[in-house]
Order: structure tokens, then sequence, then C-alpha cells
């Protein structure tokens, strides 16, 4: 099957059938995308939470995403495969943008990069990338990366400001070349305002029924951490549970000494245990 490309993504806007994108940072959670069919993976910064255990997302590098992204890569051969730049890799300068984005493409085969900001720095940045040929995804609304600055993970566009500040960083990143765009955390009424709007796909985490698609962190939707995570998540398994069962388990029979059993043993012929102990 011929790997997903920007123009099946608008073929699916255009025809009304949803985009999904999930996360994934490593080969397995590359394989349960893959073999769940779906039509983007995004090796997000989210990974700085979800399998480095940082407190938020500023603190991972990009040496350490190009890590994630490559483990990702050899997982995934039909969905699209995108990778968040890192929180300062591309906020001093255009040039600066271009040169993390090439990394992420020759050495990790990232289909596009996405930028986590919707100001209008990133809207340069995303142009830049463009220009330099390498696909860029754009995120408005609740950006991660500078939740500090937005008072926390909490939803914007809330008031009439905030919904203008960002239909407003939205449209510029759709007029600087983004072939895709993140909008996070909104009313389900904002959306619906704003996808009339829209040319290129839209893909919500957070943000109604009304986009093109969806996204959800992989750990999220599995249940592979402590705590229930935001309002929009919703839960498909308890997959954190039933790995420390499965552990505890082992741990259980292996001090019981129910394990291991016959079944796992190597044979070695009597003759030449003879003749190890002469
Ligand atoms: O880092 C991430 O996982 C993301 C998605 C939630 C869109 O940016
Ligand atoms: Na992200």
């Amino acid at each position: 099957r011929k790997p997903i490309a920007i123009p099946d993504l608008f073929e699916l806007k255009r025809a009304g059938r949803k985009i999904v994108m999930v996360t994934a940072y490593d080969y397995p959670s590359a394989l349960a995308a893959e073999a769940a069919d779906v039509d983007m993976v995004l090796v997000g910064d989210s990974g700085a939470m979800t399998v480095l255990g940082h407190p938020s997302t500023v603190e991972v590098t990009v040496e350490e995403m190009l890590v994630l992204t490559r483990a990702t890569r050899r997982g995934v051969n039909h969905a699209m495969l995108v990778a968040d730049l890192p929180f300062g890799s591309y906020e001093v300068s255009d040039e600066q943008a271009i040169a993390t984005a090439v990394r992420f493409v020759k050495e990790a085969r990232v289909d596009a990069v996405k930028l986590e900001r919707g100001d209008p720095d990133s809207v340069s940045r995303a142009r830049a990338i463009v220009a330099a040929g390498v696909p860029v995804v754009g995120h408005v609304g609740l950006t991660p990366q500078s939740a500090t600055a937005l008072g926390g993970y909490r939803a914007q566009g809330r008031s009439a400001e905030s919904a203008v500040r960002i239909t407003d960083g939205l449209l510029a990143l759709q007029d600087a070349g983004c072939f895709c765009i993140v909008l996070e955390a909104v009313p389900n009424a904002l959306t619906a305002e704003i996808m009339p709007l829209t040319t290129v796909p839209i893909i919500g985490i957070g943000a109604g029924p009304a986009t093109d698609g969806q996204v959800l962190v992989f750990h999220d939707l599995l249940g592979i951490r402590e705590g229930k995570g935001a309002k929009f998540v919703r839960r498909y398994a308890d997959l954190l549970d039933a790995m420390a069962d499965g552990v505890a388990a082992y741990a259980r029979e292996t001090r019981a000494v129910s394990f291991p059993a016959p079944e796992h043993a190597y044979g070695i012929d009597e003759a030449e245990l003879v003749r190890f102990r002469e």
C-alpha cells in the first residue's frame, strides 16, 4: 500500500471522512498505530511527559526527540509521520527553525514537522520551513509548550479576544503554507465557527466533532499513565494496570519458584554433563 501523502488528507477533508492521528514515541507504539490503520502518527513533544517522565514538554531536547522519532519511523510505513519541533529548537530565528526541521527529515525521515505555537513568530517560522521544502503542521489553541503563558493546561478561546487570537493564528498558519493544523482545547462552538474558514485539514483534540479529524495521545487513550488526564480524553484501555498486573504475577511466581517451569528449560545430553564434570 502506498504511504499516506498530503493530497490524501485533502481528499479525506473534501469527502468529509475523518482523519485519524495518534501519537507514538517508539517502535511498539508505532506498530500498534500502523496495525490500527491510522492516517497520521505524531511523535509529539508530549513524549517528554509520557515516555521520559518530565513534568512538562519544555525539557525534551532535539537529540531525545530524534531518538524517539527514529524508533517510531522504523515501525511506520503507511501512515504519515510528523514530529514536533521541541521547545527551544526553532524560536531563535527562521534559520534555526529550518536547520532543526531539516535534521528531522535527514536523520529521522519524517514526512513533516509540527510547530507548537500559533503566534506571529511561529507564522514566520512555518513559512520559512515550508519554503525550505519541509511540510509543516501548525498547532493553535492550547499549545502546551507555552502552557505557562496561557495560564496552565486549560481550554483556550473562551473569551471573544482569545477566540479572535486563535482564529487569526490558525488562518495565518494556513496562509503561511501549513498543510494541516492541530486545534487543541477550544469550545466546540468556536470550532464550528472556524471550520468554514479553513482550506487545510484541521485535526482536533478537545475541539469537538466538527474538525476534519482527531488526535489523541497514545498513553492517554490506552491508560498507560497515572491519573486520568484531560477532560477531552476517552480512555479505551487500562494498560498501565495490565502491565503492573503482569509484572506482579511474574514477581509472585519467581518468589514461589513456580517460574521457571519445565517448559522453559533447555536440555543437555547426560554424556555432555559427565564430560563437563571431568
Ligand atoms: O505533543 C503532542 O502530543 C501534541 C498533540 C496532543 C497534538 O502536540
Ligand atoms: Na506537542
